[in-house]
């Protein structure tokens, strides 16, 4: 950002804070926006309001706010911020913030009778040549970044599948493809540029030399808590071809399976270009419980020895072949129209652990075919690998908030999921995603096998991921809060997502 854009910035913000621009108190907060300068207020009787929220990937989060506020711009988002901080007329306003709108549950990007800040007009990316920096707005999907910088021969550590958010993705965290060599996405950020409502300077930069305190806070401690990011500034890596593919197996392989997985997770920090996930899959089209695994070789070698044990293993089929990340990332998604819940923690590398969630996965999918009406629901167990390489990366590059460094052993995440198709049903299955939650940790904890980090990009609504990144990290999160947000608009007026005012307990 120039000199001088950025004093234009410091004009308006001294301007708004006056009170003759406050005149007309006869108005909603809605049209507030649109008084102070903001050309894109949608309600619900206007199509970009209808198809905005279509396009948020959970059920769950199709809620209905008064309006949606579409910035096109950073300066647009400061003239949002303003007015939803000192208008009158807003006073009583609550907002969510929305790039993706990828993350699973209600609340967490979106709100009814509030206003949603919907970043979706701020989607372009930039490459730098000379830097090799690439500037990506937030309200992007990671596929038209893949897009842009295939063709240059670089892609950055982003999402997995082309339709992944931005924004909330790299300020929870991310696991990539590419994370076992670089860290995860928010690792690999040089710079945010994000809109602030301090009341002073309210665009910032926050790197390792400005504002720094910020920077860290923003790296994995989600950043609705301090402000609206408008520009990530990463760190390009080069990369032509990665190969792997999902494989498909009968649920007869799983004991066969969790060995390869745990030798793998213990092998895989000595081999930094692998990849996999590995996922217990129940859907109404198959009829049954289905594994399907993913392997990625961030390198492109085809079938290194690091697999050998998974490919050892008949599978039913699978799509191995070799590509770009654009391609690769094209393939994969997760499906559209349900209500979904999701719960994440990180165990040990334990086969009596691997045992029991498979075990409770299967109790989950019969009780639910017996107990629901509804036979067109999903179920998921999904395990990633998280070796002590992803900590490692974190601190090499300067730092996270996440603190995983305390996890000193290959540990594996466990995301435990369901998708159906009613509100009502949501209600019960969130109660069950609970109970189940509970007694994956409750089981692990009983073998010390439990560990205090939960990824916040995987975290259901009811967890509370920012309490499990240590006392040191939550004592700076909020530091940063008091310091960057201190009338406490992110906080009590943006009041849904995860917040650190609210991460008061610190589980188990
Ligand atoms: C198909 C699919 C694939 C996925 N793949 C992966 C994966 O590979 N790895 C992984 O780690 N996760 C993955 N996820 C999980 C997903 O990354 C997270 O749920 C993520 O938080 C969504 O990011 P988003 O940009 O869509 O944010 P949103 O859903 O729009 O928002 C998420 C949170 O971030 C806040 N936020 C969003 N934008 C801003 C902004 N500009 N400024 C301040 N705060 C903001 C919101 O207020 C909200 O609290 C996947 C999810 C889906 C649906
Ligand atoms: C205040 O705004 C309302 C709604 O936009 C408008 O009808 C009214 O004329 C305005 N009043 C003044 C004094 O500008
Ligand atoms: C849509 O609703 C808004 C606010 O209720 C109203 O001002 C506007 O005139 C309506 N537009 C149409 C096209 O009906
Ligand atoms: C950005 O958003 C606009 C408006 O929705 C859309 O037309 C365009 O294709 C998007 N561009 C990218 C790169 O996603
Ligand atoms: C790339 O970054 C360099 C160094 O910051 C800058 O001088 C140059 O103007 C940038 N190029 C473009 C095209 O923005
Ligand atoms: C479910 O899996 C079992 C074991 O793999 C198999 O025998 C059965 O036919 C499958 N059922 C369906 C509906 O596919
Ligand atoms: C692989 O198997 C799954 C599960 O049976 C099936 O849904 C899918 O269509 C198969 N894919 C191919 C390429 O045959």
């Amino acid at each position: 950002m120039s000199a001088s854009v950025y004093l234009v910035f410091l004009g308006l913000s001294v301007a708004l804070t006056q009170a003759q621009n406050w005149q007309n108190s006869s108005v909603t907060c809605c049209e507030a926006l649109e008084q102070y300068g903001l050309q894109h207020v949608y309600y619900s009787n206007d199509t970009v309001y209808q198809e905005r929220t279509e396009s948020y990937w959970s059920v769950s989060s199709k809620l209905h706010p008064r309006c949606i506020v579409q910035p096109e711009s950073t300066y647009n988002v400061v003239q949002a911020v303003n007015t939803l901080a000192k208008h009158p007329a807003c006073t009583k306003t609550e907002f969510a913030i929305r790039s993706g709108g990828q993350m699973a549950w209600a609340y967490s990007n979106n709100i009814i009778n509030g206003i949603t800040i919907d970043l979706g007009l701020m989607n372009s990316t930039t490459f730098n040549e000379t830097t090799e920096i690439t500037s990506i707005q937030p309200g992007a999907l990671w596929g038209s970044v893949y897009e842009k910088l295939q063709p240059l021969g670089y892609t950055v550590v982003g999402g997995r599948s082309h339709t992944a958010g931005i924004a909330g993705y790299i300020t929870g965290g991310g696991n990539s493809f590419f994370s076992n060599q670089y860290g995860f996405a928010t690792d690999n950020v040089k710079n945010f540029e994000i809109v602030l409502a301090s009341g002073r300077s309210e665009v910032v930069n926050a790197n390792l030399l400005e504002n720094s305190d910020l920077f860290l806070v923003l790296k994995g401690g989600v950043a609705s808590n301090y402000g609206i990011i408008t520009r990530i500034d990463m760190y390009s890596i080069k990369s032509e071809q990665l190969w792997g593919g999902v494989a498909v197996y009968e649920k007869a392989a799983t004991s066969q399976l969790i060995d390869a997985h745990i030798t793998w997770v213990d092998e895989v920090g000595q081999y930094p270009p692998g990849s996999t996930v590995m996922a217990f899959k129940y859907s109404k089209d198959w009829g049954n419980i289905t594994i399907v695994n993913f392997y990625q070789d961030t390198s492109g070698a085809v079938e290194p020895p690091v697999f050998r044990n998974f490919l050892a293993i008949p599978e039913k089929n699978n799509t191995f072949t070799t590509g770009d990340m654009n391609t690769v990332s094209t393939g994969i998604g997760l499906p559209l129209g349900y209500y979904n819940i999701w719960f994440v923690t990180t165990v040990r590398n334990d086969r009596r652990i691997y045992d029991k969630v498979v075990e409770l996965h299967k109790r989950l999918v019969d009780e639910w075919m017996v107990e629901s009406e509804d036979p067109d629901f999903l179920a998921e167990l999904n395990i990633q690998a998280i070796p002590t390489t992803f900590g490692k990366n974190g601190l090499a590059n300067g730092g996270n908030i996440m603190g995983l460094e305390r996890i000193k052993e290959n540990a594996i995440m466990v995301l435990f999921t369901m998708a159906v198709k009613t509100a009502e049903l949501e209600t019960i299955a969130t109660e069950k995603i609970k109970a189940y939650g509970q007694e994956i940790e409750d089981f692990a904890a009983s073998l010390d096998g439990l560990f205090e980090w939960k990824h916040l990009n995987y975290a259901g609504g009811f967890q509370d991921p920012l309490a499990s990144y240590g006392a040191a990290n939550i004592a700076k999160m909020r530091a940063a809060s008091a310091k960057y947000d201190p009338y406490g608009l992110f906080q009590t007026k943006s009041s849904p997502g995860f917040k650190i005012s609210k991460a008061w307990c610190c589980p188990n």
